[in-house]
């Protein structure tokens, strides 16, 4: 996607061929600020501290910096810490797993003096796959804001956290659908839930869609239910960090509740995710999805600009509050209208799935 003009993804490589860039998404809506990470423990680190974030820009920089590893190391004792520091850095979106396997798998059977370039070029294709992919999920999502725009003037979509470009490689899951229904000159707005803790809604969704001249309105979370009530959102489109075979979705912390109010509404609702968030073994997603806790820091204190310019944290509870801080939650299969995937829709059980991913049989 472009911005002010100048086409970016969220990840790419230097004109040296190997040192990685990204942008730093602790930083924005304020500053566009690039990084440049040249080993894996950089790499690592901006995967824990979410300066990278997102389940397939997760992945995506995870293999990544397995190519960066070899690099430095091509040995098979550096894959396999290198592998082990970066599955560690985040345990709820699936998408880490999977590209971490996939080019481990095949580093495995590749020799020493080959494994950077083969580690670089798998890492690449992942990359380039995940932009084709989420293209596809916008193709086949946009039919459901096209279906609703026939019987009003003006389509209003609610999405939760940034599923966005930001959170992929490019064009974004959730949103995917929605930039393309705007580029086809579909009136579609969208309601904007802040996320709290971390506000990736009100800082990165609100910034991507601004910057794509797409029209929308940034929500408190807690204001979801009554927009629904009111007859204000005509459908919910949300991503996934791991949905289970049985259509179980684990997303940001407060999708369930606005499954829960979409579903008392009869407000559809939808989950956008490409394949490589599916986990193939998992039957029941609130029992075995693990629920990153982050830091209770989040919780107690906002950062944000003040009116002079700067940026700051500021505290919001008392000192000494105890904090809680689930950073995912699991919306059962029963709250899920269906979901979006880069092969189509399909209802949010394994018959959907496996109707569309017959190889996973
Ligand atoms: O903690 P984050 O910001 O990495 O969480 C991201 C989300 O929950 C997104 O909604 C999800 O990964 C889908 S991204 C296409």
């Amino acid at each position: 996607m472009k911005v002010d003009g100048k086409p970016y993804r969220s990840i790419w490589l230097d004109a040296d061929g190997c040192t990685v860039k990204i942008i730093d998404q602790t930083k924005l809506p304020w500053i566009f600020e690039v990084l440049a990470l040249a080993t894996v423990e950089q790499i690592a680190h901006a995967i824990r501290s979410m300066q990278v974030r997102g389940a397939p820009l997760i992945g995506a920089t995870a293999a990544y910096g397995l190519a960066v590893a070899m690099r430095q190391d091509a040995s098979t004792e550096n894959l396999e810490r290198a592998a082990a520091l970066l599955g560690k850095t985040r345990p709820t979106a699936v998408n880490l797993r999977w590209a971490i396997a996939r080019v481990f798998q095949k580093l495995l059977h590749t020799p020493k003096a080959e494994r950077a370039e083969v580690a670089y070029a798998e890492a690449a294709a992942i990359a380039d796959e995940d932009v084709a992919i989420n293209r596809a999920i916008g193709e086949h999502g946009v039919r459901l804001i096209a279906a609703a725009a026939k019987t009003r003037p003006r389509v209003n979509v609610l999405t939760h956290c940034n599923a966005g470009w930001l959170a992929t490689v490019d064009w974004g899951t959730a949103l995917a659908p929605i930039y393309l229904a705007h580029d086809q000159g579909i009136d579609v707005h969208v309601w904007v839930d802040e996320t709290r803790p971390r506000n990736q809604g009100a800082q990165l969704t609100a910034w991507e869609l601004g910057k794509h001249g797409v029209p929308y309105t940034v929500l408190a979370d807690n204001a979801g239910g009554h927009m629904m009530q009111h007859g204000m959102v005509d459908l919910v489109i949300v991503g996934a960090d791991r949905v289970t075979r049985s259509g179980d979705v684990a997303n940001k912390i407060g999708t369930y509740l606005k499954a829960l109010a979409a579903k008392d509404n009869g407000v559809p609702f939808w989950v956008a995710l490409p394949s490589s968030t599916i986990d193939w073994e998992m039957t029941d997603g609130k029992t075995q999805i693990p629920i990153e806790e982050r830091p209770a820091e989040e919780v107690i204190t906002v950062s944000g600009r003040t009116k002079d310019g700067s940026l700051a944290a500021v505290r919001i509870a008392p000192e000494g509050s105890a904090a809680a801080n689930p950073a995912f939650d699991v919306t059962p299969a029963r709250l899920v209208s269906g979901l979006i995937t880069e092969r189509g829709l399909c209802e949010a059980n394994e018959t959907g799935l496996r109707s569309l991913f017959p190889e996973h049989g």
